[in-house]
């Protein structure tokens, strides 16, 4: 299995079989797993993991020759859970008829079915309208904790403020706000992380409520007099009443995903980027001097902390990837983080540099066909962020020993509280 054992030239420690060294639910990897997939890239860099039964690719170039071959590689494995669910978690999903239709979990032509409407209400006019109305609350957020001595911004702000923004994106209302997050968490615990058959039954009732609340909103628009003019009217219009170009249950599942990706994946980029840049405090005294310089931050932080830690595809048929045979039907988990530390694409990758001329080529937001609709919202979020951080509390530091470890999953990465004074 190890293809080309490079340890002796690197002067590295040798793996003795990274698919029994991976140990993905384990705090202590979790806390620090860079080091782990730095090895990996250099001595045995597709790797099998029998446990998981998937193929995990760490180099940046498969990554991305993965991501770009949608026709070799298929994103239908999506549609299923990182491990097995129990029987009673899959009868509930069954019976709550989840079977949502959604780009990210499909291949063309169905992808490409979903995606156009997508596109078509997902425009810069209305994403670009979006940054006063972001700009006001996130004053708003500063000016409720700003007269306190410390806080967790991932309570305070970071862990609703994204699914606000995407509500007031989507014409979708405020009021279920609460009940969104909780189901996220119960999809994001059922489908990405490690939970005993007991506890999968709860969360895959949140996933059941998730869908019917998804259905039921896009029939109460569609029903309404008036068609409103926001991202959910835009796929009405588009529809224009033909179950042909678009139903109604297609609606329901591009919501459904949409209200998933949207926030999740905002939060914890919000908060990687402030822990990253309050750890490296002189690139945060540099953007606080320099506000031009945060969109090139946030690449960054994309580039070496990023939010979407791992993805997936299954190979249609037998191949080789990075030397290493691969079956049809191969399970593949894409270390979408260790791409962007891969020494091979980015010089000195382990140091954070908010000037670092190719940070945009990380493939934090995907590469290709499935390229995340949603990355110019989630820029412009952070962006607003940063410049009023900047601005209103130049003097932010993290409250060192207050740093919550991070939940892990075989999704997402970030912190789960985030202490800082000013
Ligand atoms: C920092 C925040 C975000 C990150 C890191 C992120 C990451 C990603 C990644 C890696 C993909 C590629 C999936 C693939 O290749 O299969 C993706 C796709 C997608 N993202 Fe995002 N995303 C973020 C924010 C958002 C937001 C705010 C929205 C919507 C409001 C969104 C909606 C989507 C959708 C709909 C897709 C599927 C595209 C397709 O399959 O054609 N994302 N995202």
């Amino acid at each position: 299995m190890i293809l080309e054992n490079n340890a002796a030239s690197t002067g590295k420690c040798p793996f003795h079989g990274a698919g029994s060294e991976f140990k993905p639910f384990d705090q202590t990897y979790w806390e620090d797993p860079y080091p782990f997939w730095e090895n990996a890239r250099q001595n045995e860099p597709v790797f099998y993991h029998p446990e998981l039964n998937y193929w995990v690719v760490t180099r940046y170039a498969d990554i991305k020759k993965i991501l770009a071959e949608p026709a070799s590689f298929s994103s239908k494995i999506l549609k299923e859970a990182m491990r097995p669910l129990s029987q009673q978690a899959i009868q509930i999903l069954r019976e709550g008829e989840v079977n949502p239709n959604n780009t990210v979990t499909n291949d063309d032509p169905e992808h490409k079915k979903i995606r156009r409407p997508i596109n078509y209400a997902f425009v810069p006019k209305r994403v670009n309208e979006m940054e006063s109305k972001v700009r006001a609350l996130v004053s708003e957020y500063i000016d409720r904790f700003i007269y306190k001595e410390k806080v967790d911004l991932v309570s305070e702000m970071f862990f609703e403020f994204p699914a606000e923004v995407l509500f007031e994106f989507l014409g979708f209302p405020k009021k279920y706000l609460s009940e969104i997050k909780q189901f996220s968490e119960q999809r994001l615990l059922l489908r990405f992380g490690n939970l005993p058959a007991e506890e999968q039954v709860k969360e895959a009732h949140g996933v059941v409520d998730f869908w019917r609340l998804s259905k039921k909103m896009v029939k109460e628009v569609a029903d309404a007099e008036v068609t409103p003019d926001n991202f959910l009217g835009d796929l009405l219009r588009y529809r224009n009443g033909d179950d042909t170009i678009l139903s109604l249950e297609d609606i329901s599942g591009i919501l459904y995903g949409l209200l998933f990706a949207g926030h999740e994946t905002t939060t914890n980029l919000a908060g990687n980027a402030i822990r990253t840049l309050l750890t490296e405090r002189h690139e945060w005294d540099e953007i606080c001097a320099n506000t031009n310089l945060i969109p090139n931050a946030i690449e960054e932080v994309m580039r070496y902390n990023p939010p979407v830690f791992y993805w997936r595809r299954r190979a249609l048929k037998s191949v080789n990837i990075g030397g290493v045979e691969i079956p049809e039907g191969g399970n593949l988990l894409l270390v979408m983080a260790s791409s962007g530390h891969d020494e091979a694409k980015f010089e000195e990758p382990e140091k954070f540099d908010i000037h670092r001329k190719n940070t945009k080529d990380h493939l934090g937001f995907g590469f290709g066909k499935h390229f995340c609709i949603g990355a110019p919202l989630a820029r412009l979020e952070v962006r607003v962020i940063l410049e009023e951080f900047a601005k209103r509390l130049p003097n932010l530091q993290l409250v060192e020993d207050e740093i919550k470890p991070i939940v892990s999953n075989l999704f997402a990465r970030g912190p789960k509280e985030l202490w800082v004074k000013w």
